[in-house]
């Protein structure tokens, strides 16, 4: 039976890539966005994930369209990255808002939809640096960390429930994220991660399909990394 998957931020990046996977699997896939275009087969409502009121009518639309969501994957993010000593609280509070706020948001939706159905598979997209730590990057890796105390406080609210919560933690990743990093950063990188190279987003949507997946159903409140070693230990 194909299920209903919304995927947050499909239009480019990693949320696009875990899109097409859930779709070449025959699930049924939508996604709350700001604009631009969709991969094909992705239906879409547009939201700021900052705005409870538009999430909440986003995820009513495609529900109206795709029946009740059984598969979320959270992965709308931005970076605001400073020193901490020149970091303005609007630049904390606004990756906050985003990442882990705006996430909050979908997921208090979801499971909403989740817990009438008895089932749900909620992927939080969490990252490498809120694990390590990394400078320049309080307000990210803050918002980064939280997620996976929000995966293990839903799994121990609503796990008897057949929903289950985990955090993908990508590493250094291909995209217009990390297109912004100068050269001599992008190597110094590499030569950091055991396997002496950036990851592929059909490489973090490989672990998205497995964690929403049926099977995945005794997993929860885990951390999967999917960054060629470079967090081992954390
Ligand atoms: N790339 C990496 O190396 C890496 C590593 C670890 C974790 N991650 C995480 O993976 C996720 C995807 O990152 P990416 O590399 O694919 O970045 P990206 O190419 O910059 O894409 C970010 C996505 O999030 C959406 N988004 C941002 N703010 C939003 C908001 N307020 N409301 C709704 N959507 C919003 C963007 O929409 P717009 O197009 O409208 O801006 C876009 O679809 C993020 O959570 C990121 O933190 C990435």
């Amino acid at each position: 039976m194909s299920r209903h998957v919304i995927v947050t931020g499909a239009n480019r990046g990693i949320g696009r890539a875990i899109a097409e996977a859930f779709v070449a699997q025959g699930d049924t896939v939508s996604t709350i966005y700001r604009g631009g275009d969709l991969p094909e087969g992705v239906d879409g409502a547009i939201a700021d994930v900052t705005d409870t009121d538009a999430v909440n009518a986003a995820f009513d639309q495609l529900e109206e369209r795709h029946g009740r969501v059984r598969v979320l994957v959270a992965n709308a993010g931005v970076t605001k990255d400073g020193l901490l000593m020149r970091m303005s609280d609007e630049d904390f509070e606004r990756v906050v808002d985003v990442n882990l706020t705006g996430t909050f948001r979908c997921v208090r939706r979801a499971v909403n939809s989740m817990l009438r159905e008895r089932f749900g598979r909620i992927v939080l997209v969490g990252s490498v640096v809120g694990l390590m730590g990394n400078p320049g990057q309080v307000n990210y890796s803050s918002s980064k960390a939280a997620l996976v105390g929000m995966a293990r406080s839903i799994t121990r609210e609503v796990g008897a429930r057949g929903i289950t919560a985990n955090v993908i933690a990508p590493g250094f990743i291909t995209t217009a994220m990390t297109a912004e990093l100068p050269e001599a950063t992008v190597k110094q990188y590499e030569a950091t991660i055991p396997a002496k190279r950036f990851g592929a987003v059909e490489e973090v949507a490989a672990a998205a399909t497995y964690l929403g997946s049926d099977a995945a159903g005794y997993v929860s409140g885990a951390v999967l990394p999917v960054d060629g070693g470079l967090g081992m230990g954390h």
